[in-house]
């Protein structure tokens, strides 16, 4: 790297240089996706940029790629000026903020029994259309409000912007709304970057960004520069106002989006006309709640007051107007400091890395551990040690690293590598060939039999409350329990020095443990944690083995002929049984008094015949495929969407659409405890529901 000018005047020279430079070749990268330098040499410029403004802070100006957080210059389209200026809205984060709003509206207004009217705030970009005689004519960005970019050829591009209105219409006006890209097609869409990056990687190219979320995936989407790559991105638009108008139109906003509706504008049909505040409340709250369950992205609710004669009455406060306001949902993303990834090592041995992150509040909780799934997903985002990133949390959904802020990269961060040995017990770690998987082959890594214990205990398997996490880890510790077959052989003495209030809790545990003895084997089977088994994997082995003791017996080639138990899980079984210690434990849970039976169900027809399910949402218990084999397995039907030939709808964590569907048809739902009970029972199971 070149030496930091010695005089202001060299340094503003070389900086004002070294800008063009590195913005030209962000270009290259961002949008043509035609670097012509290679990674070292941009990291130069930006190191030498920055090193320049750190001797010279007076020379860093607002727009230095330096500054910039997150998106890539912008290509260049005509300014258009706005004829009414597009304004955004206040803010409310809470209902006494919201009720104060209200207040200050009814003062001006001199009554408070006005209608008001409800929408989803829609996370996309505001744009305004302008149409002559029924046809669109132009269409630009919101931009600062005053001024946009013209971007009509590209909005021409999305299906739901109509090129020619029906029935009646003013002879011009304007109306707004904002463009979207449904979360689908989003996820597709940076799922293609990431498969193209793994590609790059092989030729030694960048990596392309990412994109953090859908918004920023539809402006990048409206701002090309070729049409028909904005042709080629899912996106929307949702009609939310009328602009300017000549001609009359109605004085309800309500009324004006369903003359909007007529006209062939896509106006939200989630849409609502309250009476007033106390109705519109209990639709907030329902939006905080539900918002996952659309197809698209919100951060609030807009409230608007009805009337739009009101709306001149009450006019704005500096951009804000006085009729309308957004409440707003807490983000659901923020940027942190990655500080380290780690490793996990889980009850199969196989090694998750996580994200240890600077704690930052998201979606309402305090964040500082992230999953990452495996090494590839590391290597498709391009995630390094040291970035600063975007942390995602949805619903109830463990947070994520969606991607990190290329812009604000130092030089300093590390790639990340999997660690060669496990990092528990230092047992050289293996590559399962076609999973990816990285594991530590070691059985009696202490990592892999405290988590075994643990997931013993869970609710899936032998459910045995009292043996959490905590506990395996005590437990563990202790030297009481190195094995799950150790837990028969607990005694309350033993367990009493561990707490404070020694008995009672020993006492309980212990009776948990014995109660366990009684669960049916395919939980059993469940909870040994053999690789690749999982819930409806073991139902099938119950089917098959009838008993507990019978798992000592059972051959890789006679499992494959098992419906629904394929080569690797058959081999996976079988070699977990040929292990010595794992033939042990099994015989040691029998003499324990673990050995139940399993009944084979009677033949003919199976118990879901004619009934068609679909499964949304992510099960406990089992995968997607294996409650779909489980449904087809019993003479049922799977289908794929819900309609109305759907009997049952399984909603797991993070349903999505399906359910929206499953709601607005009536299709009856159930949770994983009732599917559970359909597939052991059939129909019957439910009829007391
Ligand atoms: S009304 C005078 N309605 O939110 C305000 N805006 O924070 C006109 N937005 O720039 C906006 N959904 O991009 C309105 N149903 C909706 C909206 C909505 C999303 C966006 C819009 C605006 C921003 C203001």
């Amino acid at each position: 790297m070149r030496e930091v000018p010695k005089t202001q005047y060299e340094a503003r020279l070389r900086s004002e240089e070294l800008r063009s430079l590195i913005n030209y070749h962000n270009r290259l990268y961002y949008e043509l996706n035609q670097p012509e330098i290679s990674d070292e040499v941009y990291d130069d410029l930006m190191n030498e940029l920055r090193a320049i403004e750190a001797a010279y802070p007076e020379l860093i100006t607002p727009d230095s790629p330096t500054q910039r957080v997150g998106g890539a210059p912008l290509p260049t389209f005509e300014v258009v000026e706005h004829r009414l200026p597009l304004l955004s809205l206040s803010n409310c984060f809470s209902e006494e903020e919201l009720r104060a709003w209200h207040r200050r509206a009814a003062e001006r207004l001199g009554s408070d029994a006005f209608a008001l009217v409800t929408e989803p705030k829609i996370d996309g970009l505001a744009i305004a259309l302008v149409y002559e005689r029924g046809r669109f004519v132009q269409g630009a960005t919101r931009g600062d409000g005053y001024h946009g970019e013209n971007v009509t050829e590209n909005l021409r591009t999305i299906p739901t912007i109509p090129k020619q209105l029906r029935g009646s219409y003013p002879e011009r006006f304007e109306v707004r709304g904002e463009v979207y890209m449904p979360r689908a097609g989003f996820e597709a869409l940076n799922e293609a970057i990431g498969e193209e990056n793994l590609r790059r990687e092989k030729e030694g190219k960048r990596p392309l960004p990412l994109y953090a979320n859908p918004r920023n995936a539809a402006a990048g989407a409206v701002r090309q520069k070729d049409p028909s790559v904005t042709a080629s991105r899912p996106l929307a638009m949702f009609t939310y106002q009328l602009g300017w108008c000549e001609g009359s139109h109605p004085e309800s906003h309500y009324e004006i989006l369903g003359w909007l509706r007529e006209m062939g504008f896509n106006v939200n049909p989630e849409a609502r006309l309250h009476a007033g505040l106390d109705d519109v409340l209990p639709r907030v709250a329902w939006w905080g709640q539900e918002r996952e369950r659309l197809e698209y992205d919100i951060d609030g609710v807009v409230i608007k007051i009805d009337d739009t004669r009101a709306w001149d009455r009450l006019g704005a406060v500096g951009r804000e107007p006085r009729w309308a306001t957004a409440y707003k949902f807490p983000p659901q993303q923020r940027t942190t400091k990655l500080l380290d990834i780690q490793v996990n090592v889980g009850r199969t041995g196989v090694l998750t890395p996580f994200a240890v992150l600077e704690p930052v509040v998201v979606g309402g909780a305090r964040v500082s551990l992230a999953t990452l799934h495996n090494e590839g997903d590391i290597r498709r985002k391009d995630i390094r040690i040291g970035d600063t990133v975007i942390v995602q949390r949805a619903g109830e959904v463990i947070p994520q690293v969606v991607g990190p802020v290329v812009q604000l990269r130092t030089g300093e961060e590390r790639e990340f590598t999997m660690p060669e040995r496990c990092p528990v017990c230092g047992t050289p770690v293996s590559r399962d060939p076609d999973q990816a998987a990285v594991y530590c082959p070691n059985a009696s890594c202490p990592a892999q039999q405290i988590r075994l214990i643990e997931h013993f205990g869970s609710r899936a398997a032998m459910d045995i409350e009292g043996l959490g996490e905590k506990m395996a880890i005590q437990l563990y510790q202790q030297g009481l329990v190195r094995n799950v077959a150790d837990l028969y052989d607990l005694t309350v003495e033993q367990l009493r020095p561990l707490w404070k209030s020694g008995t009672k809790t020993a006492e309980a545990l212990v009776r948990n443990i014995q109660a366990s003895k009684g669960r049916p084997l395919p939980n059993v089977l469940f909870a040994l944690g053999i690789r690749h088994v999982g819930f409806e994997t073991a139902r099938l082995l119950a089917e098959h083995i009838g008993s507990l003791a019978g798992l000592l017996d059972v051959k890789a080639d006679e499992l494959q002929q098992v419906e629904g138990i394929g080569p690797v899980v058959a081999a996976s079984i079988e070699s977990w049984v040929q292990r010595p210690e794992n033939r042990a434990i099994v015989e040691r849970l029998v003499a324990a008094g673990v050995n139940p039976t399993f009944e084979k169900p009677a033949g003919g027809a199976g118990p879901l015949e004619g009934l068609t399910i679909v499964v949304t949402g992510r099960l406990e218990r089992m995968s997607r495929g294996e409650a779909e084999d489980a449904i087809r397995a019993r003479g049922g039907k799977v289908g794929s969407s819900v309609t109305t030939a759907t009997d049952f709808l399984v909603v797991g964590a993070d349903a999505g659409s399906k359910l929206a569907k499953a709601e607005k048809l009536g299709t009856r739902q159930l949770t994983e405890e009732e599917f559970l009970a359909l597939l052991e029972r059939g129909p019957a199971a439910l009829s007391d529901a």
